[in-house]
């Protein structure tokens, strides 16, 4: 034996000695999504750089996968040994499930089908060092792998991402790596929106003016679109993915086990198709391809001439996309134009149709029809619901959870992707650093407790529920980074959320795990956001004393915290227990470990007034989904974020009158009572019309608002507005009517409107 080969026996041998006198159960996996059932077993496999792989044609894809991952990532020889089986196991009942079983001498995965493989090698991945996403640690290391047997299977048939590529338009590879990501978390569909009012970006063969003029836009808004007044950046923007190109990305998903759905939006977000094609509008009047967002009221007529043309566009579009499903849009149609359409009013007689809402559902099914004879099926988003259902149709629920359960209830297919739970578009952290989001609050937390099996269904009901999806528009969404950034971790939770079995679920164990994944995202060189180590305050009122309580989600972690100009550093408070507060507070705090500060710096202004703490009792329950820190998280000193009007702070009502009743504990003299309402109106938020305030000597005072854009609308009653001087009361009565039906004109028309309100603060 050479003095070479020795010393690799020796090194060999001492590797495997330590191996053997570790803890067994040192490494403990970290797999997201969780596996339903886990078994550590004694000993480790030990991957060395060289090993056989064998699977016959069954696990082409999953085989073939493992095999490029190890080879040409990685640098390891790839023998015809079968230290690695592919199995096919027929006795597994979900045709997406597998067994992984590691033993110290090979490693077998069972499968009923090729894709079961895959996830079972998506697990496998996450059992190898994260340098080997990127083959920056060498394979003559060798590796061990700790034996362990992993049952698994997803709870929902459907686990999808959606990207918008109309608003923000993103290349062919950066499409590839967001389907590498969908992939390795065992998600199984994509929701590529390709058509809106801002862009085209398929291309069409038969209408060459889609690629020509509905592809681009002249000019993008520039900041936000309640900054006002508007400003553009004057910069022509635009591209499509040439059919070509969208056969490579359906062939690559598909080397994944992704199934591509593609949207094509009808009748409504048709601004950009209508700017190449005049004669598809109403009004036949040419008009430019959206600059800015929104909802347009340039929708298809329902004239013939449309339904040829989307027939030909479908044609195109079944051709290219192997998938099941069409997503045909369905959303935010306004009837406007159709009510002044003598074409579309026509249709309305001869069709012995009722409305304009039968005329969209007309217009869904006509399309419906045409492709199920092409076999294929339709989605739409929930407004399909509105005029009746189409009828083999799947709902997408959005708006809530109302149209998943009526289409439930009429025996149809739903896929959940509520905004409220959803949305990766919000902000996911209330940090003011964050870039520009849509508006919303939707962090990671309330991503990972969404149970995409909304109540009131029977268990047979819910058999129609498919599973859900993560949403991304983007408007506010640029670049590419900044996809990863909006989707990362949301989605990490989001494949939980569709994956794991409930009773595995468990958030503070999650996050361990996505910081530990975190470090694979590092050398997959995808950005992420990180508000992890954010600090959590809250104000706790108890027998007449308020103090302010931090928290951080990891208990081996330490907060520092200020209540002064000082910066937070190791040499600040250590905080122990609630902070007492007596007066307006600013506190300022930070996680930190043992030697730095992890996350951002918390700051939190408590604006000390006469009803903190005090008792608040509102008539109507605020709606689950934006309850805030409950009714006393209007007098809690707190006051909502001025953009995310899902936080803590805000709470939401639908469609609901309020009355609102805080009780002083005594009889104290008022000089002011002051709140906000958000007036997101795209999110058809509207701020009341008026808000009237009743006091214990009967007296009363009454503000009207003007119709406004303004993103947040402030009610201040003082001495000179309503609020008679010197007055002395215990009990403030608010009556805050609900806006009503939003009008035809505005952002959401025909729905009923939210109402958002925030700290409640007298003086
Ligand atoms: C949607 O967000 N308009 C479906
Ligand atoms: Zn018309």
């Amino acid at each position: 034996m050479s003095i070479k080969k020795t010393l690799v026996l020796f090194v060999f041998i001492s590797f495997l000695y330590s191996c053997e006198s570790k803890e067994y159960t040192a490494k403990i996996p970290q797999i997201i999504p969780i596996p339903n059932s886990k078994t550590i077993n004694q000993g480790y496999f030990l991957l060395e750089n060289s090993i056989g792989i064998s699977y016959d044609d069954t696990f082409k894809i999953s085989g073939d996968f493992l095999r490029k991952y190890l080879q040409q990532q990685n640098h390891i020889t790839i023998t015809n040994d079968n230290n690695i089986q592919l199995l096919l196991d027929d006795t597994i009942k979900n045709p997406e499930g597998y067994k992984l079983d590691i033993q110290p001498d090979n490693i077998i995965i069972s499968a009923k089908t090729d894709q079961g493989a895959f996830y079972a090698v998506q697990t496998l991945r996450q059992l190898l060092p994260a340098e080997f996403e990127n083959g920056s640690i060498s394979a003559e290391n060798n590796f061990s792998i700790p034996c362990i047997t992993i049952i698994d299977a997803p709870q929902f048939k459907y686990r999808g991402m959606h990207l918008d590529v109309a608003r923000h338009t993103f290349s062919v590879e950066f499409i590839k790596q967001y389907i590498d990501a969908i992939a390795m978390l065992k998600m199984n569909t994509f929701h590529w929106h390709l058509t809106d009012d801002q862009g085209w970006r398929i291309e069409i063969k038969k209408y060459p003016k889609l690629q020509e003029i509905a592809a681009y836009r002249n000019e993008t808004l520039i900041g936000h679109y309640s900054d006002q007044p508007h400003q553009f950046d004057g910069k022509r923007y635009g591209e499509f993915y040439t059919q070509e190109q969208v056969k490579a990305i359906v062939a690559y998903a598909k080397s994944q086990h992704i199934t591509i759905i593609p949207e094509i939006e009808m009748p409504g977000h048709a601004q950009a198709a209508i700017s190449a094609y005049p004669n598809l509008g109403c009004t036949g009047k040419q008009i430019d391809v959206a600059q800015k967002w929104g909802v347009f009221d340039h929708i298809y007529c329902s004239k013939d001439e449309t339904f040829e043309f989307l027939e030909d566009v479908l044609d195109e579009v079944v051709a290219l996309f192997p998938s099941e499903y069409i997503h045909i849009g369905g959303d935010e149609a306004p009837k406007t134009n159709w009510k002044t359409c003598e074409q579309c009013q026509n249709r309305i007689k001869t069709e012995g149709l009722k409305d304009e809402h039968e005329l969209q559902n007309y217009f869904i099914t006509r399309i419906e029809k045409y492709l199920n004879l092409k076999g294929k099926q339709i989605i739409g988003w929930d407004e399909i619901l509105e005029g009746g259902l189409a009828p083999n149709a799947t709902v997408m629920s959005w708006r809530g959870t109302k149209g998943a359960v009526e289409a439930a209830q009429q025996k149809h297919h739903v896929i959940m992707t509520p905004t409220s739970h959803c949305y990766f578009d919000y902000y996911q952290s209330t940090n003011t650093n964050e870039p520009t989001a849509i508006g919303g609050f939707l962090p990671l937390e309330k991503v990972y407790d969404f149970k995409p099996i909304p109540s009131g269904l029977t268990t047979e009901e819910q058999q129609y529920i498919l599973g859900a999806q993560g949403n991304l528009w983007t408007e506010y969404i640029p670049t590419e980074d900044q996809v990863e950034y909006m989707i990362f971790p949301r989605i990490l939770a989001m494949s939980e959320v569709v994956w794991s079995k409930n009773e595995n679920k468990n958030y503070s164990n999650f996050v361990k795990r996505v910081e530990h994944f975190n470090t694979r995202l590092d050398v997959l060189d995808i950005n992420y956001a990180n508000h992890l180590y954010e600090i959590e305050g809250e104000l706790i009122s108890e027998d007449n004393k308020n103090n302010y309580k931090l928290s951080t989600i990891f208990n081996d972690k330490t907060i520092y915290y200020t209540l002064d100009e000082s910066p937070v550093n190791l040499f600040s408070h250590r905080y122990t227990k609630p902070i007492p507060i007596t007066k307006s507070t600013n506190i300022k705090a930070a996680v930190f470990d043992t030697e730095k500060r992890l996350g951002s710096i918390f700051f939190e202004t408590i604006q000390y007034h006469k009803a903190v703490g005090k008792t608040i009792t509102i008539n109507k329950t605020p709606h689950k989904s934006y309850s805030g820190s409950g009714p006393e998280g209007l007098i809690n000193g707190i006051s909502g974020s001025d953009s995310r009007y899902g936080d803590k702070e805000w709470l939401g009502f639908w469609e609901e009158d309020l009355e609102i009743v805080i009780d002083l504990g005594e009889e104290m003299a008022i000089n002011s009572i002051e709140t906000r309402f958000y007036n997101g109106q795209g999110q058809w938020i509207y701020a009341p019309k008026n808000i009237r305030a009743y006091f214990d000597d009967g007296s009363s005072a009454k503000i009207n608002f003007s119709e406004s854009d303004d993103l947040l609308i402030t009610a201040k009653f003082v001495n000179n507005n309503g609020l008679i001087k010197g007055l002395k009361t215990r009990y403030i009565k608010l009556k805050i009517p609900n806006y009503g039906t939003i009008p035809d004109d505005k952002q959401g028309a025909g729905q009923k409107a939210w109402t958002f309100i925030d700290e409640i603060i007298i003086n």
